[in-house]
């Protein structure tokens, strides 16, 4: 059967890294604060030059090193992002000019958090049906360009980073690698609670991110419980075989409370939000190269990748790899 199978990953983060101690001289709060609360430890911000298509290439660039294949073999690039360089045209089209790879499809998804897992679960379907052979899927954001840096509720959150997968179509066996399931959801309703308060066709302005997070979290623990049961359900796995789980990397909490509900180990969970802050697209992949590159997640694992973000939008998808 034809799989689309994940053959490299790569990640990139901007030059500075910002520590709670540095948050602490900018807004009112404490390492303690935002340690007990989130977990977060650091974060990293993009300086003059950096932008969500530069990290966006350098991530590109070292999972087709990794996967050892050639820019100009990639025929689909879908790049998930809620802070693009420009309104149009699409940052994948700016990553696809820097590869040098000109002619494929490109294009950009948004879905904020979840934004990775719906390219993944669309370029998984688009490389099913033979309209590409090699994608390059990539989760990239400049979060600190939409933070109100006086709202220390919501600017120590996040961070800024890029993360990338080659993803192949490959005729593989039942018991083989690929992308065995995958389900994603939204639910429009719930805007207020997470949305930038600008756009092009409202105020002409960027904006700036709000959000009511004790009521995001609810939202996110059970959205997040549901849709890893619904996708363990799909691909007949029980949750104990699962080797590995890369979720968004928003709070250490949720992380937690969402293991908890499956009845998972937290030593099975990838855990990065401590070193990258929320980068939001960007940090399912962040986190995925962070495991496989240090050894932890190896060829024939089952993983678990999941999300969820403004929107609401959330979503899962089960690989082995
Ligand atoms: O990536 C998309 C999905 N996003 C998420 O999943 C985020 C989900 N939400 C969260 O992670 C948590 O709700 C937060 C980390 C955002 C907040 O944690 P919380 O435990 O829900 O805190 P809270 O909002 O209930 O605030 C508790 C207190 C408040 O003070 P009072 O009203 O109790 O006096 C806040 O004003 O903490 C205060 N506070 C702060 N104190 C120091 C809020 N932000 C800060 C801060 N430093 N940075």
């Amino acid at each position: 059967m034809i799989r689309a199978v994940i053959t490299g990953s790569g990640s990139a983060l901007p030059e500075q890294c910002v520590t709670n101690a540095e948050m602490a001289k900018r807004v009112d709060t404490t390492d303690e604060w935002i340690v007990e609360r989130t977990g977060i430890r650091q974060r990293y911000i993009a300086g003059e030059g950096e932008t969500t298509s530069s990290l966006a290439t350098e991530a590109a660039r070292k999972a087709l090193e990794d996967a050892g294949v050639d820019a100009s073999e990639i025929g689909l690039i879908i790049l998930a992002t809620a802070t693009p360089d420009h309104t149009f045209p699409a940052t994948a089209t700016q990553v696809q000019a820097n590869l040098g790879c000109r002619g494929g499809v490109a294009f950009d998804v948004q879905a904020v958090c979840s934004g990775f897992l719906y390219a993944l679960g669309t370029a998984e379907s688009l490389l099913r049906t033979g309209m590409a052979k090699k994608a390059l899927v990539i989760g990239a954001e400049t979060f600190s360009r939409i933070l109100d840096w006086e709202d220390r509720t919501t600017c120590v959150l996040f961070g800024d980073g890029a993360g990338a997968v080659v993803l192949e179509a490959r005729d593989v066996a039942d018991d083989g690698p690929g992308i065995l399931a995958t389900k994603l959801h939204a639910d429009g309703e719930h805007k207020d609670l997470l949305y930038v308060d600008g756009g092009p066709s409202t105020t002409g302005e960027v904006g700036k991110l709000r959000m009511k997070g004790r009521e995001v979290f609810r939202h996110a623990v059970v959205n997040l419980a549901d849709v890893l049961k619904e996708v363990l359900e799909d691909a007949g796995v029980d949750s104990g075989d699962v080797d590995w789980v890369v979720p968004h990397q928003a709070n250490a909490r949720i992380l937690d409370a969402t293991a908890r509900k499956l009845g998972l180990s937290t030593d099975k969970i990838v855990v990065t939000v401590d070193q990258h802050a929320n980068t939001s697209a960007a940090s399912v992949p962040l986190a995925f190269d962070v495991a496989r590159k240090d050894g932890r997640i190896k060829q024939g694992d089952l993983v678990m990748f999941e999300a969820m973000g403004g929107g609401f939008t959330w979503g899962a998808s089960l690989a082995r790899i």
